[in-house]
């Protein structure tokens, strides 16, 4: 997107810690992509990297002769961190031996330096460690010595200190391995002398002048959904070009309660943003009058979303540029996905259609932050806490916690429901602990008694769980004099409901929604 002098490249041979090497390095304030191992050479020099670091894998280097660092990484004469099968395949394409050990070591570990070096300090230290290996590395290549052992691995830390090559055989991007920071600081900043230029206020420095390099005089438009992404890519427009962003908001009447008048609030009144608010509730509603299928109201709710935002965005005069919140992970090619990920265009509303039809062209500010990054500087740019913090929400809104057939009543009930778990949940200083909450509307009436008399009413849900991916978690154990507030606050406060359940089911099996 725009050259960085000091910058980092990860070469992925497939391990699933890959991504976090690279957070590890951002966090050092130090610029850095991932590339497949296998990736031309020719993109590796037009990168012009400061120094080198190849990621773990699953491949072993005396079966899988193919997964090898390119002969550029060591012709290039900057220097390279191996950590775990980057290390083995470092000393096997050097002229050194791996073979497969007779102990497999996984987990933790103490590797005791004997010797000083530049990677981790002073001699005679200690570092608590986190490995996860099969193969080892048997005899080292020449002018490599080494650093560090474990009791069951000789070659735990390995230093060619001439030549600026070093090896570690755990992993120091996890945080079990307690000085992985240090050591991944002091090769980036002290071996591969990086400066520790890339934090926020700089971050959008670059983006905001790289904006206006690209859009010129012409017009952007955004779709704008509240959502964390979004809303930093308008408040970073916002600074980038001013009135040249307008802001597309539909309402599709399947939000969270007051949410549409908070987006207004927030960018139209308090930044100045152009926003246009589309209030769409009743063609939504119409157009999924008596659906009940999940999949098909997600098929229409997604259609009908882009239908309207084609409509509206066409009202805007001289727009060249579609602004998208696509981040970082969304395009990172891994080792084995090279042309895979690549091209897909993020929407949670599938608008990735829209620069086609429309011949717009894309505009995507943060793709080259990772999730973490995208917050600190919306924080920077002034965004409120509440909005940068706040739980994923999916595109087709309450339509998914709606089970069944949607209408306006069960929409409302709902919202209150929701608004009421959220707000507890804040009282009681639960929420940041918790990955995703929200409340979910049963259309089945139970018995309950009001006043002297049997009524029969709805049931509400919720659900509150923690994750780290989002492909399994587990559910929030909520005090239970905390539940109990929220069910009596819920059954006093919203008419029509009189029974509130906890779910408490993993996932998987269960999945994190209810539909
Ligand atoms: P599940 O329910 O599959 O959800 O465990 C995992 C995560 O994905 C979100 N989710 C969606 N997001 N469109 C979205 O943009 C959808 O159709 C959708 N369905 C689920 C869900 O909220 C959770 O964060």
């Amino acid at each position: 997107m725009h050259p960085h002098q000091n910058q980092i490249l990860i070469l992925d041979f497939g391990a699933q810690y890959t991504q976090l090497i690279g957070r590890c390095v951002r966090e050092l304030n130090v610029y850095c992509e991932i590339f497949p191992f296998d990736v031309d050479a020719e993109r590796i020099r037009e990168f012009n990297p400061c120094g080198f670091i190849l990621s773990g894998s699953h491949a072993s280097t005396y079966e899988d002769h193919d997964t090898r660092a390119p002969a550029i990484v060591f012709d290039s004469g900057v220097p390279v961190l191996g950590i775990c099968y980057g290390m083995q395949t470092m000393v096997s394409q050097l002229g050194g031996e791996v073979e497969n050990a007779a102990r497999h070591e996984y987990g933790n570990a103490r590797v005791h330096c004997y010797v000083p070096s530049c990677l981790t300090g002073k001699a005679d230290r200690t570092l608590a460690v986190w490995m996860s290996h099969g193969d080892r590395v048997t005899r080292l290549p020449a002018g490599f010595e080494v650093v560090g052992t474990t009791e069951n691995c000789p070659f735990a830390i390995i230093a060619d200190a001439s030549r600026h090559y070093y090896g570690v055989q755990f992993h120091p991007e996890v945080t079990h391995t307690v000085n992985g920071k240090e050591l991944l600081s002091r090769f980036v900043h002290d071996i591969c002398g990086c400066g520790s230029d890339w934090v926020p206020e700089s971050i959008i420095r670059n983006q905001i002048a790289w904006a206006r390099a690209q859009v010129g005089g012409d017009h952007v438009i955004l779709g704008l959904s509240g959502g964390v992404d979004s809303s930093v890519v308008a408040a970073l427009l916002q600074r980038a070009v001013g009135d040249q962003l307008t802001c597309i908001f539909v309402d599709t009447g399947l939000l969270r309660l007051n949410e549409g008048d908070q987006v207004m609030e927030t960018f139209a009144a308090h930044m100045g943003v152009k926003v246009v608010r589309v209030e769409a509730e009743s063609e939504f509603l119409d157009a999924l009058k008596g659906v009940v299928d999940p999949e098909q109201k997600r098929k229409i709710i997604g259609c009908l979303f882009v239908e309207i935002f084609e409509r509206e965005s066409r009202k805007i005069d001289n727009a060249r540029w579609l602004a998208q919140g696509t981040i970082y992970p969304d395009v990172i090619e891994s080792a084995g996905h090279k042309h895979g990920k690549a091209k897909v265009i993020k929407s949670h509303h599938n608008v990735g259609g829209l620069p086609e039809d429309m011949g717009l062209q894309l505009l995507e500010p943060l793709r080259e932050l990772f999730k973490d990054e995208v917050r600190r500087i919306g924080i920077e740019l002034g965004l409120p806490e509440k909005m940068v913090y706040r739980h994923p929400f999916p595109g087709p809104g309450l339509g998914v916690r709606i089970l069944g057939e949607i209408k306006k009543e069960y929409a409302d009930l709902l919202r209150q429901a929701d608004a009421i778990f959220l707000e507890e949940l804040h009282k009681n200083d639960l929420y940041d602990e918790i990955s995703q909450a929200f409340a979910v509307f049963l259309p089945v009436k139970s018995v309950g008694v009001v006043g002297d008399n049997r009524a029969y009413e709805y049931v509400i849900a919720l659900r509150a769980v923690e994750t780290v991916d989002y492909m399994t978690a587990s559910w929030k154990p909520i005090p239970y004099e905390v539940l109990g507030n929220i069910s009596s606050r819920i059954i006093n406060e919203v008419r029509g409901v009189s029974r509130v359940t906890y779910d408490i089911s993993e996932k998987p099996p269960a999945t994190i929604e209810w539909e």
